[in-house]
């Protein structure tokens, strides 16, 4: 379908969303952003005057309830912004004409997998933040057969919000020895990346579900481990440990690297290694700090 002009980003402040937001207005496109201080999508008439306000073509929905961990104990309030949140949006679009752009998330499925997950695998998710996302795809799709495109991505870093890099980076600063889990698999997306590719399926008018992640995974502690290696960390150790050790209040997947071939098929290329990905984004930030991004990534070849 043709997703059109003007594109509403909802949740254009986050970090995803100011990314993605920049991208549109970089590629000329029509686009405008709102977030939680002009809309709040848990509430249908604030979702009904935005979308008066702005006569949107097409809504991407990049807002959600992304504290993994508080949405175990805020149950109610994840089920609101992840599940009834983007059925609002979905409503509103079927009402008006145009389409839905819709982000989630790897943590739909149960990360008991050997191998990557394909779109058409089953949710199964191990806690309330993927229950809540899985139950907004679902009500998405209901609501809006021929008119979405959801796009799942994972394990976002990026210049807009706290991330696992900056935290990485910001623990070293005070720590000798960094403990990182190392039982959980996936692949580390940046999310400037990752608004290229949301520009490029919008081109394309793509609908259905899609995967979208940078190329290649990682354990928690070998990503942790390329962030301090590339920031010129050395004098700083990284040991692994168990999910269990660390002993979070949210169950995650164990293995959730998400199967990115249709993606390829639909715009003719990957997007690039996660590793490349890093120093790109390392690069970009060392002007306002202390640390040093390597520009040599040949050790990339082969890892995962
Ligand atoms: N971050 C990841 O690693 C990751 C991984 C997989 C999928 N995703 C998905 O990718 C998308 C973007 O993630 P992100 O990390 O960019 O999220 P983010 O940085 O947390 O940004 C989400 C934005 O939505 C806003 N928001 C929250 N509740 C809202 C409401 N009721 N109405 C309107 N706006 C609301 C937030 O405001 P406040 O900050 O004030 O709450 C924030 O500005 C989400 O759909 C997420 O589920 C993210």
């Amino acid at each position: 379908m043709e997703f059109r002009e003007p594109f509403l980003v909802v949740g254009s402040k986050g970090m995803l969303g100011t990314d993605l937001l920049a991208r549109l207005c970089d590629c000329g496109k029509k686009a405008i952003g709102v977030d939680i201080d002009e809309i709040d999508i848990r509430r249908r008439e604030s979702v009904a005057d935005a979308a008066a306000r702005y006569a949107a073509g097409t809504i991407i929905n990049v807002a959600a309830m992304t504290d993994v961990d508080g949405c175990e104990s805020r149950r109610e309030e994840a089920f609101e912004v992840n599940a009834q949140g983007p059925a609002n949006l979905a409503e509103l679009v079927s009402e008006g004409g145009g389409g839905l752009i819709h982000l989630s998330t790897d943590y739909v499925f149960n990360g008991r997998a050997r191998s990557p997950y394909g779109e058409t695998d089953r949710m199964d998710p191990v806690g309330i933040y993927g229950k809540s996302k899985a139950r907004g795809e679902m009500r998405v799709r209901e609501i809006l057969p021929d008119r979405h495109c959801i796009v799942r991505t994972q394990w976002l870093f990026g210049r807009h919000g706290k991330n696992f890099v900056e935290a990485i980076l910001e623990a070293a600063k005070t720590r000798d020895v960094l403990r990182v889990v190392d039982d959980q698999r996936g692949s580390p997306t940046y999310a400037a990346d990752l608004a290229g590719a949301l520009v490029e399926l919008c081109d394309k008018g793509v609908t259905g579900t899609v995967h979208v992640t940078n190329s290649g995974n990682a354990t928690w502690h070998e990503f942790a481990a390329a962030i301090i290696e590339q920031a010129g960390a050395g004098n700083v150790r990284v040991e692994p440990i168990t999910t269990e050790e660390l002993g979070r209040p949210a169950p995650r997947p164990a293995y959730s690297v998400l199967d990115t071939a249709k993606f390829v098929r639909l715009v003719g290329k990957p997007l690039r290694h996660w590793r490349a990905a890093l120093v790109h984004y390392l690069n970009e930030r060392t002007r306002n700090t202390g640390f040093f991004a390597k520009t040599d990534t040949g050790s990339s070849k082969g890892r995962p």
